[in-house]
């Protein structure tokens, strides 16, 4: 029959020998010991503060990590330690918290927001070590609290200084989204106005992530290997460390740093610069000793955004790689045929 065993952390630190839907193909299994990835670290102060030397600088630097796996952290990004702290510690108040009360918020197959805990009917295997929430932010004027809304009609009252939180960091996030886009504009060639408006009144997603300690992390995975559907990932991990990247045909750690985000280029940004932006394979690998947790912002442009590369970017030489789609397009795809080891861009176009 098709009854469905649900697990949450509590349950899973304990297991000394992991069910066996987490327990991973030999040939997927992680790696622990793998080399650290070069990745630039960007000092946003000068370019936040208007120099517009300092943004060419910044914008080169960002176009070479792009062209190489899309990954580069910055940091100096102007949002305030306190707020990052909180962001992180209130995610214990949520995933701390009974399963039975955790499911109230419960994400329905097909959705994309709510929460999911790692559960299992008869045939899934290969599943994530870890619990998530996920919401949807939107930077319209006629939802100026659409996070907070969601977080406490969802999760009763208690949740009202959880909702401020989530809802302050993804305002910041999109600020910053929006400042970056202005230097991947400036490194494409194509102005630093270019993508303003694609993304200016963004539908974005935001995620936490919380994975809990592992008895056997060779075998199992936090978040199996994928590149993000989306434009951009602005991602916070908190300092146990576990995000690899998949780059020269080898996996890379990304070793945490408080002070700094991890930003990465998503398949609809890679469409939107014609091939030139790489969009890479990454996962997210458990450990024995401490709960591991990260938060990962989305920029998502609104669901009807043709996405178009700008003209500059195509020429005979570098002719258009993938055909004219939407975000929502993308997205519903992306939901119905995703699995863990999929280049989705790829089979959708
Ligand atoms: C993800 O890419 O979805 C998660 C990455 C992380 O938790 O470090
Ligand atoms: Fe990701």
């Amino acid at each position: 029959e098709e009854s469905s065993l649900v697990f949450d952390a509590s349950f899973l630190k304990h297991q000394l020998n992991i069910p066996k839907q987490f327990i991973w193909p030999d040939e997927e299994k992680p790696c622990m010991n793998v080399k650290e990835l070069d990745v630039p670290l960007i000092d946003l102060k000068n370019f936040l503060s208007g120099d517009p030397f300092a943004a060419m600088e910044a914008s080169k630097i960002i176009g070479e990590a792009c062209e190489k796996h899309g990954f580069f952290l910055v940091v100096n990004h102007g949002i305030d330690a306190k707020l990052i702290e909180h962001a992180h510690s209130y995610m214990n108040d949520f995933f701390e918290v009974p399963l039975s009360q955790k499911q109230r918020a419960q994400r329905k197959t097909g959705e994309h927001c709510g929460y999911a805990s790692s559960f299992t009917g008869r045939f899934s295997s290969k599943l994530p070590w870890k619990e998530t929430l996920s919401f949807q932010f939107s930077d319209e004027k006629n939802s100026p609290k659409i996070v907070k809304d969601y977080l406490c009609n969802t999760l009763g009252e208690d949740f009202e200084q959880f909702g401020d939180v989530y809802q302050k960091y993804c305002e910041e996030m999109s600020t910053l989204s929006l400042g970056i886009m202005e230097l991947l504009g400036m490194s494409l060639g194509v102005g630093k106005d270019c993508f303003r408006e694609f993304f200016e009144e963004n539908k974005s997603i935001m995620r936490l992530n919380y994975y809990p300690p592992c008895q056997k992390p060779d075998q199992a995975l936090g978040t199996g290997p994928h590149c993000d559907p989306t434009s951009l990932t602005i991602l916070h991990q908190d300092q146990v460390g576990g995000l690899q990247v998949f780059v020269d045909n080898e996996w890379h750690s990304i070793r945490p740093n408080f002070n700094a985000f991890v930003v990465n280029i998503g398949d609809t940004f890679m469409a939107l610069s014609n091939g030139r932006y790489k969009s890479c394979l990454h996962r997210a690998v458990v450990n024995n000793k401490t709960t591991r947790k990260s938060l990962a912002f989305f920029l998502c442009p609104k669901g009807d955004k043709v996405v178009s590369p700008p003209s500059e970017l195509v020429n005979d030489l570098t002719p258009r790689i993938y055909p004219d789609f939407t975000w929502s397009m993308l997205h519903e795809f992306t939901q119905k045929h995703y699995r863990a080891d999929m280049r989705t861009l790829e089979a959708f176009t």
